[in-house]
């Protein structure tokens, strides 16, 4: 697998869950990481661990003003992003008779629109060679209930992994999307259920996946840092499942 000693990474939701465990990835293998995410509590404890190399800046991928300095920061400190993480996400789950407009708002603001401006402020600090991957999901592609919305917006990621891989073939930045299966997170604690509904929860969907089990939140760095690497230098516009089986058996 490609070294990544010196490159600069760039992770929305990098401090918790799958983004932070992708950082630690990275960060591992010697690249130069930098975290974006709201609470600043987790932002300070993940840019802890994550080393010297690792800088972590607060802000909400919902307001432009944040991500003009989240891209200020990493002109000025790196000058270049050799991959952009777009994993910053909210999982909600309603019927669609209870999904009223705030809900419906609230996950197009961030998983979409946040997304979506996220790739085109980095665009100056990408060139050849370069590549950007979104966080999609299973819920894209299966008729789960409850997920009307959240599955729109991953359907959306996916649309712009490809749309986004034939704007910018030409500068040779490739554009991927992983779509993860459950995986155990800090996700299901904020989607307002108890420690007993999450129990039932990821039992259920567990129930659901062919392999058996819940993903870990390292199974998905892995895919992150392949589709990242020279090794996938002739992968564009692909969605790579990484969900035991769930959405392709
Ligand atoms: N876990 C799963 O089963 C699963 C399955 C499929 C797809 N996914 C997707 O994977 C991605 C990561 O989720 P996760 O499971 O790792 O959950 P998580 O632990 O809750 O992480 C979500 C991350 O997104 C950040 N975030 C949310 N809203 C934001 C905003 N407006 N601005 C900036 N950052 C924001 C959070 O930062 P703050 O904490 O600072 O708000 C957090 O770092 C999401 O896109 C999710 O939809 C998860």
């Amino acid at each position: 697998m490609t070294s990544f000693t010196n490159k600069v990474v760039v992770i929305t939701g990098g401090n918790s869950g799958i983004g932070l465990a992708t950082a630690q990835a990275f960060a591992k293998d010697g690249a130069k990481v930098v975290i974006f995410g709201r609470d600043r509590e987790s932002l300070r404890n993940a840019a802890e661990t994550l080393g010297a190399n690792a800088s972590a800046i607060q802000g909400d991928v919902t307001k432009a003003a944040d991500l003009d300095a989240l891209i200020a920061h990493v002109k000025k400190t790196h000058g270049r992003i050799d991959t952009l993480f777009v994993n910053a996400g909210v999982a909600e789950f309603r019927p669609v008779d209870l999904a009223d407009e705030a809900h419906f708002d609230k996950l197009f603001d961030i998983n979409v629109k946040g997304a979506y401006y996220t790739v085109q402020k980095a665009l100056p600090l990408m060139g050849q060679g370069s590549s950007i991957v979104f966080t999609t999901s299973g819920a894209q592609e299966l008729g789960m209930a409850g997920a009307s919305v959240y599955g729109a917006t991953k359907a959306a990621l996916r649309s712009f992994a490809r749309t986004l891989s034939a704007d910018l073939k030409d500068r040779g930045i490739r554009v991927n999307a992983v779509s993860p299966g459950p995986v155990q997170t800090p996700i299901f604690g904020r989607m307002g259920l108890s420690h007993e509904q999450i129990e039932g929860f990821s039992k259920e969907i567990a129930g659901q996946v062919p392999m058996g089990r819940v993903g870990q939140a390292s199974e998905i760095a892995a895919a992150v840092k392949f589709l990242a690497s020279d090794g996938a230098a002739y992968i564009t516009g692909a969605s790579l499942p990484v969900d035991g089986g769930m959405t392709t058996l």
